[in-house]
């Protein structure tokens, strides 16, 4: 089976840490999103995997190489300065993904542990067109809502005002399609998959959902992004390496990729996930934030409730408070205070 994975949206909500890299490579407890999405994609017996991206996150994806876990990967890009939206690239990747079985598709902005398996069987017992996953969330008028009876979609508004959504069911990202889904859509041009198709499939009846009970986090905003890397910590924490304090102190859940250097006394964790080859010194406090890899952090520097981007070096002393979001290759020098969410652009020195 072939999976299509829609990744070339522009994170304008993950400023300033999406300025240098696309959605779908952020960091998730040190492993590219999109390596988790393949992994979930190969272990329910998808082979293939084409990517749906423009041209610039295919330079991106091309220059880190995540991991394919064993799937064909192959590219299908918007055309230059034309984003085809969510329905446009099914259309344009057609004869990559070919007229003869369903295939799947997928947000690639999404974290989800997703039965791909129970997905394709409700899609094939019920004859749809499209099957939905579906999620229960508190506020739901973020997203694509629907109305389920049975396995049928008798309705689905895309991000529908506060207060009038009709229910708290909402589309997870992930489908499964069947061919006939490229007749519903104009080829070369931008369509959005959920406000002018599934409304069409909703009136034929051929729009099915499927309750998905695993894991599922949008990482659209920086908070969620954070949150989304503390409760993967929590799932799969105990099966890290444990790291060896020496001299310095750990304080569990913290996920620490290779390469990292700590000074004595500092104190790492709870929820502190360090990328590859940090430096830290002495005396730090880094707690309940996500540091990208390559970053230098002086003696006695504290950092609490912050992402730091890719290179960032912080000076000594320096304080970055709750919700600092600091920009790739920035200069955060000794004694600066960012309060509460700062955020600082990327290569900014901050004095
Ligand atoms: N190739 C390509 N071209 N991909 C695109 C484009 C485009 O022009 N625009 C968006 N995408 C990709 C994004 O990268 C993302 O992975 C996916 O399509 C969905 O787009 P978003 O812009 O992230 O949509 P959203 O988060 O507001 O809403 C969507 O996701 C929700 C679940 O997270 C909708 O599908 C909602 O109905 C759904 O609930
Ligand atoms: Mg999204």
């Amino acid at each position: 089976m072939k999976a299509l994975i829609l990744a070339g949206g522009f994170a304008t909500r993950l400023r300033p840490l999406s300025c240098a890299r696309p959605k779908t490579l952020f960091p998730i407890v040190n492993k590219p999103l999109l390596q988790w999405i393949f992994e979930g994609l190969a272990e329910n017996g998808v082979t293939e995997a084409i990517l749906a991206v423009n041209a610039l996150t295919q330079f991106h994806i091309r220059n880190q190489k995540p991991p394919k876990c064993g799937l064909k990967v192959r590219f299908s890009i918007d055309p230059p300065k034309k984003p085809l939206g969510t329905g446009g690239p099914i259309k344009k990747a057609q004869k990559l993904l070919g007229r003869k079985e369903p295939f799947i598709v997928l947000n690639g902005d999404i974290f989800a542990d997703i039965d791909y398996k129970k997905l394709i069987e409700t899609h094939n017992k019920n004859g749809a067109i499209a099957t939905m996953a579906l999620c229960c969330v508190k506020d739901p008028c973020s997203f694509g809502v629907v109305e389920l009876q049975g396995d049928t979609i008798k309705r689905f508004v895309e991000k529908p005002p506060k207060g009038q959504e009709p229910s708290n069911l909402i589309n997870a990202g992930a489908y499964v399609l069947s061919p006939e889904i490229f007749d519903y859509i104009s080829k070369g041009k931008a369509c959005s998959i959920e406000r002018e198709v599934f409304p069409q499939l909703v009136k034929a009846g051929k729009l099915v959902g499927c309750r998905i009970n695993g894991l599922w986090m949008d990482i659209g905003k920086p908070q969620e992004y954070l949150q989304a890397n503390k409760t993967v910590l929590d799932t799969i924490g105990s099966t890290l390496e444990k790291p060896k304090p020496d001299g310095f102190k750990v304080s569990h859940p913290v996920a620490f990729d290779k390469g990292i250097c700590i000074g004595e006394k500092s104190l790492i964790g709870p929820y502190a996930i360090i990328g590859k080859n940090v430096k830290i010194g002495k005396n730090v406090t880094i707690s309940n934030s996500v540091i990208f890899p390559d970053v230098e952090i002086s003696d006695g520097a504290i950092i609490e409730g912050a992402i730091v981007g890719e290179g960032v070096q912080v000076g000594k002393n320096a304080k970055l408070e709750k919700g600092c979001i600091v920009g790739d290759q920035s200069k955060i020098r000794d004694n600066v205070n960012l309060n509460e969410n700062m955020s600082v652009c990327p290569a900014k020195e901050i004095a």
